[in-house]
């Protein structure tokens, strides 16, 4: 029986490879992205891994609301079910809090946050049928992989709007597990460091005011911009998509997944150290004293 895996955000990072990883491991990748015009990078990492067959690209934006259940309905249409869902479309707002507009602050929760719940929600009554239809896992329903961060879990400063977005979705995550466990549906959240991909580059997002001669935060703004760019070390965003690949993989998933060295580091500073001593390193680490 082919498996089918629908994951989100699969023009660049994280999104790509797992297309590509979960593929290899057997799945029929069901590949979206909001802009079919940003295939390229994806057909040629298909092409050169020899996936055609295993893979099919479709239009999905994660904020159409509307039109998921839709889109999800034409996915079982055509392959019978859905085993795996990997909600990883997402980007980051940076600029300080005073600086961030509401209407900045609703976007990134509508893609982090609501985006992720409305396709979820839309993949669960599917999964609820599917149900002892999987003659290799009886019991099983289906997969739901949530693409945290570490974020989600601790918050750095200047990027409260992408920290408050994710721990939404973590907290969402674990109730949803708690409901769905009974069921045979496992729910599973990635909480990665920093990782080389698009969301650092060409895919950053800066509020309008958060830069401008308008904010009173600008030179502090800079200076922590100047930091990320230059002193924040990104790893292989592999061994995200390996990981990803390997909780769709495991019958009996665990709930959290912390993968980096910088995000382990982080989670458990904050834990151990005394809170007063940890603030100061990351301000300074940060460069947004005054
Ligand atoms: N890289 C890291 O260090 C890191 C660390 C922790 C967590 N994450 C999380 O990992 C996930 C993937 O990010 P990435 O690092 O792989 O960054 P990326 O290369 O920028 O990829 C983000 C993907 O999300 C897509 N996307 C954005 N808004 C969308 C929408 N409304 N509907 C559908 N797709 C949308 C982008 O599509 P377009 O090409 O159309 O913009 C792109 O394909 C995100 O949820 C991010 O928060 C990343």
């Amino acid at each position: 029986m082919q498996k089918i895996a629908l994951i989100t955000g699969c023009s660049s990072g994280f999104g790509l490879l797992t297309v590509v990883d979960m593929a290899k491991a057997g799945f029929f990748v069901v590949a979206t992205m909001r802009e079919l015009s940003r295939r390229a990078r994806l057909d040629q990492a298909v092409m050169e891994a020899n996936l055609g067959a295993r893979v099919e690209l479709r239009r999905l934006d994660v904020t159409e609301f509307e039109a998921l259940p839709a889109a999800v309905a034409e996915i079982v249409n055509t392959h019978g079910r859905i085993d795996v869902l990997v909600n990883n479309a997402g980007y980051a707002l940076g600029g300080f809090a005073e600086d961030i507009q509401l209407e900045e602050l609703r976007a990134q929760f509508d893609t982090n946050f609501f985006g992720q719940v409305a396709l979820t929600r839309a993949v669960l009554p599917v999964m609820r049928k599917q149900r002892g239809t999987r003659p290799d896992a009886p019991g099983l329903a289906g997969h739901i992989i949530m693409v945290s961060s570490i974020s989600g879990l601790t918050s750095n400063p200047v990027t409260s709007s992408y920290s408050a977005s994710k721990h939404a979705l973590e907290g969402w995550t674990e109730s949803l597990r708690l409901e769905t466990l009974g069921l045979g549906i496992k729910v599973a959240a990635v909480e990665p460091g920093a990782y080389d991909t698009d969301i650092w580059s060409k895919n950053v997002k800066i509020g309008k005011v958060a830069l401008s001669a308008e904010s009173p935060n600008q030179a502090r703004a800079r200076r922590f911009s100047n930091v990320v760019k230059n002193r924040l070390k990104k790893a292989d965003a592999r061994e995200v998509s390996q990981l990803i690949t390997r909780i769709a993989l495991d019958p009996n998933p665990n709930l959290r997944y912390l993968v980096g060295r910088d995000a382990r580091l982080r989670y458990w500073s904050q834990r151990l150290l005394p809170w007063k001593f940890y603030e100061k390193q990351i301000i300074k680490y940060t460069q947004i004293d005054s």
